[in-house]
């Protein structure tokens, strides 16, 4: 335990009761007050589309093969994650059938490939965070149906992307992310998209100007330091069309109650973004180490807090906020949609 930590975990906790009992306040008090989000979507048009390629056959299969707690898992879900465990199960079963029908694909990476989670329950992240991407733009009037092109930014091993592929075959889809391994699994395993590894600095070159209806990016901004969150504001900028959107996650208040709550983060750590937040309205430090994230190591990746209110001040000569939902994505990281001028 170095000098720092020692301060921060042992020292700093007790002036904090020590204040609290002289002001009537503690700043454990103030992180702690604010109730985390749900993170529950109002529709879940993806899932709800590829469950409607099944049938009553199709269920009575899953069911027949389901375990015990497979089952308890199933019970305690609410509807839309039943949905959602129903077609993990689908495809964790391979059950051919199935796989035909809703277009999803059986394969998952492999442990030593970078993925948001793992097991056979790991793509219902995918299908939530594509429910998430058209919940937000048809709550604006954007129907999926009316774009064509679209970009997973930081699309790691495909989650989301594959997702999308199932759901809509009319749509072309490009994924790209500096991670190598993760692309080359994807591309080797996700027909129907195309994925390139990217570059860590824009612009990306395999790009062309205003090529892309929307771009979207799931918890990639959230790891931006304050330079490299502009810049790639910027690469956006030229490779949406006019017109066309930009769906991204961000850090936030609600992070800040989301990570007081489950304990993730320590609650020093967590007045200190807040403060941050409140002063200058974006906050980063350094988040992995000497490996990197998975090998991708630069000096402006690691984990970054940022307000509206500072964002809206660099952005709207380029950008119109169209939505913006606090904690929504899993109850922690604050949604935009941006349409670009
Ligand atoms: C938290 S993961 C999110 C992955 C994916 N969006 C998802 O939701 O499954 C962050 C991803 O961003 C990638 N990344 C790191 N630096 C990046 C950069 N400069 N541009 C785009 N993606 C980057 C990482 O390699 C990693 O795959």
């Amino acid at each position: 335990m170095n000098f720092r930590h020692i301060i921060d975990r042992r020292i700093k906790p007790i002036l904090d009761t020590a204040v609290a009992k002289i002001c009537g306040f503690s700043y454990k008090e103030i992180v702690m007050a604010r109730k985390p989000h749900s993170g529950k979507l109002d529709s879940a048009q993806v899932t709800d589309l590829l469950f409607s390629r099944l049938d009553e056959h199709d269920l009575n299969l899953i069911i027949s093969m389901a375990s015990s707690d497979d089952q308890n898992t199933l019970d305690q879900a609410d509807v839309a994650d039943r949905k959602r465990i129903y077609l993990c199960l689908g495809a964790a079963y391979g059950i051919e059938s199935i796989l035909q029908k809703t277009g999803i694909l059986g394969v998952l990476p492999p442990d030593d490939v970078h993925a948001m989670s793992r097991g056979w329950l790991a793509p219902a992240g995918g299908y939530y965070c594509a429910d998430l991407v058209v919940d937000v733009l048809e709550s604006v009037g954007v129907k999926i149906a009316s774009l064509t092109t679209l970009l997973d930014f930081g699309c790691s091993s495909g989650r989301v992307a594959r997702v999308l592929r199932a759901a809509y075959p009319h749509l072309n889809l490009f994924g790209c992310d500096p991670n190598n391994d993760a692309i080359n699994w994807a591309a080797r395993n996700l027909k129907g998209i195309e994925f390139s590894v990217s570059t860590q600095e824009p612009p990306l070159r395999q790009y062309s100007e205003g090529q892309f209806d929307l771009g979207f990016a799931i918890s990639i901004w959230t790891h931006f330091g304050k330079n490299a969150f502009l810049r790639w504001f910027d690469e956006m900028f030229r490779i949406i069309r006019p017109g066309g959107y930009l769906l991204l996650t961000t850090h936030g208040v609600g992070s800040i109650a989301h990570y007081a709550h489950n304990g993730q983060r320590s609650v020093h750590q967590l007045q200190k973004n807040l403060k941050r937040l409140y002063v200058d309205g974006f906050h980063f430090s350094e988040e992995f180490g000497e490996n990197g994230d998975w090998g991708v190591k630069h000096e402006e990746w690691g984990i970054s807090f940022v307000t509206l209110e500072w964002m809206m001040s660099q952005l709207s000569h380029q950008w119109s906020l169209q939505s913006f939902r606090v904690a929504q994505n899993d109850g922690n990281q604050d949604v935009l949609l941006l349409q670009r001028k």
